[in-house]
């Protein structure tokens, strides 16, 4: 049975404006974050190779989205990394996280300038510690679609994040990309991971500023 409510158009009106106070567990995925002990492990021709990197992401609040009746809060991100050993940019990456209070769906897109893009969903509850989304190439709601070179040479057919809260307000994700690189098998395991500390506290979405202005309207 669907959960989709018979009127798809009827936007709600009587809801908060305030994204911080309802990211729900991407409150504390709220601000600027900083790390150098990222690893990645990605794939070269000779095999495998292990990198250290640096990383900073900032995660911005965006004001309430409907769809219809569903109504999301959300992160705004930009994800940028580089190496000790160059400045130039080793992996960037921009989307959105995402949740819907009313069913506790969780969701990440990702684009990132190779040519691909990602939306990976999961569901949490507001006070979880760990909150994981995933994606399947095919899956024509959380999947993954890439460039055709891509899809010849290095295709990506899963992904999954698993971000652990930690006590001490950082956070600590894992990423799984499973990449089939042609002419190999098994798929590859790309995999990245970093904790990260916040260096800068989030502002509050355009519409808190504007109501508390007064130009709201
Ligand atoms: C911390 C995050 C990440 C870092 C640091 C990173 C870094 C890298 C590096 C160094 C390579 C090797 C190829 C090259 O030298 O250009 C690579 C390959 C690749 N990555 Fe990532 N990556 C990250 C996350 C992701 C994510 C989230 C995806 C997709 C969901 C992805 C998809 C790919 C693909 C498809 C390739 C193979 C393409 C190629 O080698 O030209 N990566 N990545």
């Amino acid at each position: 049975m669907s959960s989709i409510p018979e009127d798809v158009f009827t936007e709600p009106e009587d809801f908060s404006p305030d994204t911080l106070a309802n990211l729900g567990p991407l409150r504390r995925l709220a601000g600027e974050w900083e790390s150098d002990k990222g690893v990645d492990i990605s794939p070269k021709a000779p095999g495998p190779e292990q990198r250290g990197f640096r990383e900073h992401i900032r995660m911005e609040p965006i004001d309430p989205q409907p769809n219809g009746p569903q109504l999301l809060y959300g992160l705004r991100y930009h994800i940028h990394i580089n190496t000790e050993e160059e400045a130039i940019t080793f992996h960037d990456q921009v989307g959105y996280w995402l949740w819907e209070p009313a069913t506790g769906l969780i969701m990440q897109s990702i684009a990132i300038p190779r040519g691909q893009v990602v939306l990976a969903g999961g569901t949490a509850k507001p006070d979880d510690k760990t909150i994981s989304v995933e994606a399947k190439r095919g899956d024509t709601r959380f999947g993954i679609c890439s460039t055709p070179f891509l899809e010849e040479a290095f295709r990506t057919d899963y992904y999954r994040i698993d971000i652990t809260f930690n006590d001490d307000g950082s956070w600590s994700y894992v990423t799984r990309t499973d990449l089939a690189v042609r002419g190999k098998t098994p798929a590859f395991n790309h995999r990245d991971t970093n904790t990260l500390r916040r260096v800068a506290a989030p502002a509050p979405n355009p519409m808190v500023g504007l109501l508390k202005s007064g130009k709201f309207g």
